[in-house]
């Protein structure tokens, strides 16, 4: 049977022990953009550290989708009481409402390209007019393979992304950078 989580499941407790900071300051920044008190849904949340405890931080409501039980267990410990849906993005209901931002840290350039094509439609239909939505991905369109699960990654590019996004109504409005050196596209509904 095929694996929804795309490998992760299998180095679940490997990736907790090795996940880092990297990229909170990025989201809190993004944070300010959203109204206070607003929602937003962590798409591919992983165990929630640290990208989901930093938004509730912020305080702002969040809900986490994983297809990966043994990370969705730990974002759920690391955030009782908040949604969290063991489902993929590319199926998920989105908890049947809208949110205010979406983040998806880390995902989109797992997916095959077509899926990331259907991930940012439901994306963009799980989000308020005006919402937000910010993902990680390699500026330039590159495949490359993932050192935990030793599968193919492939980001889509600014220029693809920009087309997709545009495609299901949403607008590329600028990007951020980590520590780490990765890169972050912010788009607005
Ligand atoms: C690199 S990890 C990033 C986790 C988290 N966003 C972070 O920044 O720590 C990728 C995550 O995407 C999840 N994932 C894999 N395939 C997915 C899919 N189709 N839909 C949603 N999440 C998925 C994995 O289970 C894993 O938690």
């Amino acid at each position: 049977m095929s694996d929804p989580s795309h490998g992760w499941e299998a180095v679940a407790e490997r990736f907790a022990a090795v996940r880092s900071d990297v990229g909170a300051d990025v989201v809190r920044r993004w944070a300010t953009e959203l109204p206070a008190g607003g929602s937003v849904v962590d798409i591919g949340c992983g165990t929630g550290r640290p990208i989901a405890v930093a938004l509730a931080g912020a305080g702002l409501a969040v809900a986490g989708i994983d297809p990966s039980p043994s990370l969705l267990a730990a974002f759920r410990h690391a955030l009782p009481g908040a949604p969290a849906a063991c489902e993929t993005a590319e199926e998920s209901g989105y908890f049947g409402r809208r949110f205010d931002g979406a983040v998806a840290i880390g995902l989109l350039f797992l997916l095959p390209p077509a899926t990331q094509a259907v991930v940012i439609d439901r994306v963009a239909a799980a989000l308020r007019p005006g919402g937000r939505f910010l993902f990680s991905a390699p500026r330039v369109a590159c495949r490359w393979t993932d050192t935990l699960t030793g599968r193919e990654s492939r980001s889509l590019g600014e220029a693809g992304y920009r087309a997709l996004l545009e495609g299901a109504g949403l607008r590329l409005r600028g990007s951020h950078a980590d520590e780490g050196g990765n890169h972050y596209f912010a788009a607005v509904g």
